[in-house]
């Protein structure tokens, strides 16, 4: 049944005999047109730990579940964590060790397109996050029907927006589209004295894009446009929910935008023409705000922002567009310009501020000793279609790691792209600061702390990082769910 493996030749000859028959279903389909902000933005319970002394612990079961994600849209199955899509949130403290028991219910297999087969394992990563190796979700550790594993976090990082996902051996795509991502959030207590907004005006906004099967079921392709572009919808998400309508108050509110699409970049605009605040990104708060008409998110990217709606009179309604060809534009109208509209309530009290100075920032120690190292991006052509290689190789797990890193050091990686697609390029364990950008020197202050950054189409990104806090194999790869899982994706080694 195995029609055509994800991970071309050498991956097909140590891959377990229960693997994917593939999912090549051909034609790609069209979702039901769906009229927008129909539906009222949902926000994902925040889960409540039980206390084992120190530790937050919680258990989550990844399983079927039944979703309606639009008024005319019919309740759909979705793979969920502890059902929901998209998953609850977590919401730690830093200093404070949280343990999540992820247990998985999720079938063997699963029909799609008419012809089954048969599911990877999932194993569970906690993007963003500074853990040790074996708490990483690497997909050689993924969990049986039945079975679970306790993942530990320290929370000994900076307080951020991260993101936990399913990273399954060949189908992390699949199984993200399905349903498998959530929200995990560290709060620093330091921050708290920054004044910036909090509880109910601290808000996460996770979008993803699909297609939907007339049968409200989400509609997952790897054919040879996917295989080329990613798996990209034709419907933007918020939350689990088609372009919804939230209900604000007069005053200003944080939002955690994050982008968990298989492979779709956002160009985020609001319609009144004012500016998202943005405080943070992916590892953190920025050194300072800055104003930006325009936010720009490629996969598994975050944008920690402030949206003040004080100076709108009640009523106001404001869209929140994505317009990648039309930037500055009044009215962007096509597919995927909707994301989701603000609608101006009553006045509420506020005594939130953004701070002029939000955090303290230093460079990473660069000098002419530092290791530099060069990954090519490229592609391969197989009798199977496309694959996706990092110098050249497809992601094997029996592979040795690709470099190693000696504990404690800094480094520069320059990731280059010689393809035309844009390649957001995640190493996991660390955040990086962005040095250059296709030739341009880069101010990292202004980036802030990153784990995913664009190689852009025939181009190249250097980055750097230090790489400390663990020893032991760690993944980076091309976070375009498709081109991770058709081989773009590799192990590092730190070594003490
Ligand atoms: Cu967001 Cu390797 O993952
Ligand atoms: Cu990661
Ligand atoms: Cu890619």
């Amino acid at each position: 049944m195995i029609r055509n493996t994800a991970l071309g030749l050498a991956a097909l000859a140590v891959m377990p005999r229960r693997v994917l028959a593939q999912m090549d279903m051909g034609s790609s389909g069209t979702s039901p047109a769906l009229a927008a902000f129909q539906d009222p933005l949902r926000i994902p319970p925040v889960l409540t730990p039980v206390l084992r002394g120190k530790t937050q612990f919680y258990t989550i079961t990844m399983r079927a579940a039944l979703a309606k994600v639009h008024r005319d849209l019919p309740t759909t199955i979705i793979w969920g964590f502890d059902g929901l899509y998209p998953g609850p949130t977590i919401r730690a403290t830093k200093g404070h060790p949280v343990v999540i028991r992820h247990v998985s219910r999720l079938p063997d297999t699963h029909q799609d397109g008419g012809s089954e087969m048969t599911m990877m394992y999932p194993a569970v990563h906690l993007h963003g996050a500074h853990v040790a190796p074996q708490d990483d979700g690497h997909p050689r550790e993924a969990l049986p029907p039945g079975t679970f594993r306790d993942y530990h976090y320290p929370n000994q990082q900076r307080g951020a927006t991260l993101l936990y996902h399913d990273h399954s051996h060949g189908q992390t795509g699949m199984h993200v589209y399905h349903g498998l991502a959530g929200t995990y959030l560290i709060d620093d207590p330091e921050e708290q004295s920054l004044g910036l907004p909090q509880g109910d005006y601290d808000i996460p906004l996770m979008i993803q894009d699909r297609i939907f099967n007339s049968d409200g079921s989400f509609n997952y392709m790897l054919d040879s446009n996917t295989r080329e572009t990613g798996m990209l919808g034709d419907t933007i998400l918020v939350n689990g929910v088609v372009m919804p309508y939230f209900k604000v108050a007069r005053r200003k509110y944080r939002f955690r935008i994050i982008n968990a699409s298989n492979a779709r970049s956002y160009y985020l605009q609001l319609n009144s023409g004012a500016p998202f605040v943005q405080i943070g990104s992916d590892g953190g708060l920025l050194p300072k705000p800055m104003a930006k008409t325009l936010v720009e998110l490629a996969p598994f990217q975050r944008a920690d922002v402030v949206i003040d709606f004080s100076a709108y009179a009640a009523g106001t309604r404001i869209i929140v567009k994505n317009c990648e060809s039309c930037v500055g534009c009044p009215d962007c109208s096509g597919p995927l310009t909707s994301v989701m509209r603000f609608d101006v309530d009553a006045a509420a009290t506020d005594d939130s501020v953004v701070p002029d100075c939000l955090s303290s920032w230093e460079d990473l120690p660069i000098d002419a000793q530092t290791v530099t190292r060069q990954f090519i991006l490229n592609r391969q052509t197989t009798a199977n279609g496309t694959i996706w290689t990092i110098n050249g190789q497809t992601f094997d797990m029996n592979n040795p790691p690709l470099v190693q890193v000696k504990h404690g050091d800094v480094e520069r990686w320059k990731f280059v792209n010689l393809t035309g697609h844009r390649h957001p390029v995640h190493i996991h364990l660390i955040q990086f600061q962005v040095l250059d950008i296709n030739g341009v020197p880069q101010d990292p202050s202004v980036h802030g702390w990153k784990d995913v950054l664009v190689a852009p189409p025939n181009g190249q990104i250097t980055v750097a990082a230090r790489f400390k806090g663990y020893t032991g194999k760690y993944l980076f790869h091309c976070h375009n769910l498709e081109h991770e899982d058709l081989g773009m994706m590799a192990d590092y080694e730190i070594i003490p």
